[in-house]
C-alpha cells in the first residue's frame, strides 16, 4: 500500500558497557501513512529519542528492520541509505539547532543547498509554517516558537514528507506549545507524516495515533 510511508518492524537497540546493558529499545512495531500525526509519549529514560535517532539514521539498530517508503534501509549500500533519508526524512529537535548567522530564509535553504535543489524553495516553505514575513530576520529575533516553525520549514523543504520531532515543545509555554502543535496538525492534513515524541498531554489531543513508551517497549494508547 503506498500510503505506508515509514515501517518499523522489531527494531531493538541496545547499550552496552562494562557496568550494564540498558535495553532502550525493545521489539519496536510502528506503521504510518502519509497524512498521519503520530504522538509517542513516556516518561523520561523509556527510549523515545533513541528510537528518534533510529527512525532518522542517527544510529543503527541491533536487530529488526525500517522501511521507508517501502524501501528497506538495511538493504540499500550507504550512499543510498543517507540519499533516501536525506530525501524523505526531516527532523526538529527541542533545540532549534538553527545557524545564528543565518537569517530564516538562509537557514531554510541550506538543504537545498547541500541537495543541489532549486533555493527559492525556502521561500515557499516559510509561508507554509507562517513565517514568510520573518524571512530576514536571525534566530535570535525570533521568539522560541517562530524559531520551531523555522526548524520545520528546514526540515520538511524540497519535498520531505516525513517530519520527526523530539520534544519540539519542550522551550515553548502552553500556547506556544498548542499552536506549535496545531501546526503540526495542519502539514499532516496537507499529506507529512509526523511522528512526535512528546510528554505534552496537548499532543494526544491533536494526534490521530498515539502510543506510549515504557521500558524500551512500544504500545498503541486511545488518542485523547
Ligand atoms: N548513547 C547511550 N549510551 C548508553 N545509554 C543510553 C544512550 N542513549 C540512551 N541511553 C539510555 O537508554 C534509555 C533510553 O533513553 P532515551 O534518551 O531514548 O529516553 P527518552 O524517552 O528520550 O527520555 P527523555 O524523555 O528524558 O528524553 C535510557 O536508560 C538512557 O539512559
Ligand atoms: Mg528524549
Amino acid at each position: 500500500m503506498s500510503s505506508r510511508l515509514l515501517v518499523v518492524e522489531n527494531v531493538s537497540r541496545s547499550f552496552v558497557s562494562a557496568a550494564e546493558t540498558v535495553h532502550a529499545v525493545r521489539e519496536v512495531n510502528l506503521t504510518a501513512r502519509a497524512g498521519e500525526f503520530v504522538c509517542v509519549t513516556g516518561a523520561s529514560g523509556s527510549g523515545k529519542s533513541t528510537l528518534v535517532n533510529l527512525i532518522t539514521g542517527l544510529d543503527t539498530a541491533d536487530s529488526g528492520r525500517i522501511l521507508v517508503e517501502q524501501a528497506d534501509l538495511g538493504l540499500l549500500d550507504e550512499r543510498r541509505r543517507t540519499r533516501l533519508r536525506l530525501d524523505t526524512i526531516g527532523v526538529v529537535f527541542q533545540d532549534h539547532n538553527l545557524i545564528e548567522e543565518f537569517t530564516a530564509l538562509e537557514n531554510v535553504a541550506l538543504p537545498l543547498e547541500a541537495r543541489k535543489l532549486d533555493p527559492s524553495e525556502a521561500r515557499k516553505q516559510l509561508g507554509r509554517v507562517g513565517m514568510a514575513d520573518l524571512a530576514h530576520r536571525r534566530p535570535r529575533n525570533l521568539s522560541g516558537g517562530q524559531r520551531q516553525r523555522v526548524g520545520i520549514a528546514r526540515a520538511l523543504v524540497g519535498g520531505r514528507r516525513v517530519l520527526v520531532a523530539d520534544e519540539p515543545t519542550g522551550a515553548l509555554d502552553s500556547r506556544g506549545s498548542r499552536e506549535l502543535f496545531e501546526l503540526i496538525r495542519s502539514l499532516c492534513d496537507d499529506g507529512v507524516l509526523a511522528i512526535v515524541c512528546s510528554h505534552d498531554p496537548m499532543c494526544r489531543e491533536v494526534a490521530d495515533t498515539v502510543y506510549e513508551m515504557a521500558d524500551g517497549r512500544l504500545r498503541s494508547m486511545v488518542p485523547a
